[in-house]
């Protein structure tokens, strides 16, 4: 990808499958990686691939201050922000207060914390991008996660909406939504369940015209080409990467 080399790029949820596979791409393009995660990184995982690592709740604003002058101060102004970093909380109309606050104030509040903290960074470099994370969750109901979709959705809105704002900064803002990936958590999850992997994984492929789950370096190539100049003429827009789950 063009335009990514020393590059200093931010992602949330960085010790997640997600964002951990996107911090590997990213590295790989010659970036600088700085990995966020409300997890303390036990494992030393970001060293493995040569990245900065701080651990941090973005939904504390005072905690999201903090760790993007972390950022500025030790790296450097950042070029790019990847936030993957979600709280999975899936309820219908029984959601309670607590339920809305949760998932609101990591998936909206986090995301709008950390983009509120690090353009300041892109304004002194010239320019940046943002990628959120949205899903096809914010594009279609799906039973009983009316207090997830509604973030996700609400993540597509507010990226339209900061596209705008931040245009006459150079700055491009979009969402990548992805389709049922194959991941730790979802292993984990049939485990918790006590539901059977190679069953579940069948049910959750025929959803896709691919006839499978996605893999985590299929989302971070996205994520690395939105990043970079490859993609300088895209604002605004979703990038689905879903196996055809929409299309449906
Ligand atoms: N895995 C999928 O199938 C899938 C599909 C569509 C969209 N997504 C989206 O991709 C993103 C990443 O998902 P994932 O599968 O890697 O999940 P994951 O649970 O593996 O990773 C999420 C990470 O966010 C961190 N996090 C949670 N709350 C935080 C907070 N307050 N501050 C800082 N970090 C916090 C967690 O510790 C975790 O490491 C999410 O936004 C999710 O909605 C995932």
């Amino acid at each position: 990808m063009r335009g990514l080399k020393n590059k200093i790029a931010v992602i949330t949820g960085g010790l997640g499958d997600l964002g951990y596979a996107t911090g590997v791409r990213m590295a790989e393009e010659g970036c600088r990686v700085v990995l966020l995660d409300i997890h303390s990184d036990s494992d030393n995982r970001a060293a493995t691939i040569g990245a900065y690592f701080w651990p941090v709740d973005i939904s504390n604003e005072q905690a999201a201050q903090f760790a993007c002058a972390a950022v500025e101060k030790e790296v450097g102004p950042a070029h790019i922000l990847i936030n993957t970093a979600a709280r999975f909380v899936f309820k219908g109309v029984e959601a309670t207060a607590e339920d809305w606050r949760e998932v609101n104030s990591v998936n909206i509040g986090g995301t709008s914390l950390m983009a509120k903290y690090i353009v300041p960074q892109m304004k002194k470099n010239g320019g940046g991008s943002i990628i959120n994370f949205s899903s096809v969750s914010g594009f279609v109901g799906q039973l009983n996660f009316a207090t997830y979709n509604a973030t996700k959705f609400a993540i597509r809105g507010l990226t339209k909406c900061w596209a705008q704002d931040l245009a006459p900064f150079n700055i491009r803002v979009n969402t990548l939504c992805p389709g049922y990936i194959y991941t730790k958590a979802f292993v984990d999850s049939c485990v918790k369940l006590d539901l059977d992997i190679e069953a579940e994984n069948e049910r959750a492929s025929a959803m896709h015209l691919l006839n499978r789950q996605g893999k985590p370096e299929e989302v971070a190539a996205a994520a690395a080409f939105l990043a970079s100049d490859d993609a300088s003429f895209i604002t605004g827009s979703d990038l689905v990467v879903d196996g055809g789950y929409l299309a449906k």
